[in-house]
């Protein structure tokens, strides 16, 4: 599918790592390796303890922030939870939603990432929806039904003028710090059923303006095989972006592609 409709997204997931004191080193030692590239947008999430100090280091970079996760409540008695406009006021553009880490460790189910989604959208920022299989639904051939219930529940009730807001982050469980990465054509067969899958809940229009993202052991290495397959519209990284180097690498494989 042609790329030209949509926008190429480069989102390191910084997970339980980098404290708000090393984010400065890290901004300063990725400045160099950026060229701001037309229809390429990086995104950085960090914990929410380090956002203020990102929004800080970052500023004038050209890299939006994201958040790792985002209580699906307006505000009020949810202690230990983060709103969506608490994020909105550090200047935060993207928040990862449904990330397999939390479905596995904090129970987080297809109606609480739906819930999520919706309270993301409500307050005009961007959710970057997880998906994707383990190693027993892949073995077993349930990769595509498990993906497309995935999605389906998150994008329920999700309105055609909002949809175009979404990012989806195609994540196979068993690629996901493990160093296997899923091959360039099996990554791209699940985001192309994600893409068909976004045509039947809307439109052809639609489908081919939303960005699809492969996350699981990307590396400077692996890159640009996976971003020149045509429904993959870059990547959400975790290991590799903690290192300014090797995020560097990655964002040049998207500007190269
Ligand atoms: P990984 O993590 O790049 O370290 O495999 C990706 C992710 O969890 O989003």
């Amino acid at each position: 599918m042609n790329k030209k409709y949509r926008n190429t997204i480069i989102a390191g997931n910084w997970k339980m790592n980098v404290l708000p004191s090393e984010v400065r080193a890290f901004g300063e030692a990725l400045k160099p390796h950026l060229i701001p590239q037309r229809r390429c947008e990086v995104v950085i999430c960090p914990s929410f303890v380090a956002l203020p100090a990102a929004a800080r280091a970052l500023r004038g970079m050209r890299i939006a922030l994201g958040a790792q996760n985002v209580s699906e409540h307006e505000g009020g008695a949810y202690t230990g939870e983060v709103s969506c406009a608490q994020l909105s006021d550090l200047d935060v553009k993207f928040v990862i939603v449904g990330h397999s880490e939390r479905r596995a460790h904090y129970g987080e189910t297809d109606a609480a990432v739906k819930a999520k989604v919706r309270a993301v959208l409500d307050a005009g920022l961007r959710p970057i929806v997880c998906v994707g299989e383990t190693l027993e639904q892949r073995d077993a051939g349930l990769t595509e039904d498990v993906v497309r219930l995935q999605l389906k529940t998150a994008l329920t009730g999700v309105p055609g003028d909002k949809i175009r807001r979404v990012v989806v982050a195609y994540e196979p469980v068993w690629a996901i710090g493990t160093g296997k990465t899923a091959s360039a054509e099996d990554a791209g067969a699940v985001c192309a059923q994600i893409r068909a899958c976004i045509r039947g809940l809307y439109n052809a229009r639609i489908a081919r303006a939303i960005s699809i993202l492969y996350g699981g052991s990307v590396n400077g290495q692996n890159a640009a095989e996976l971003f020149a397959v045509p429904d993959i519209d870059g990547g959400l990284i975790g290991g590799a972006s903690l290192s300014a180097e090797s995020f560097a690498a990655i964002i040049q494989a998207a500007a190269e592609k």
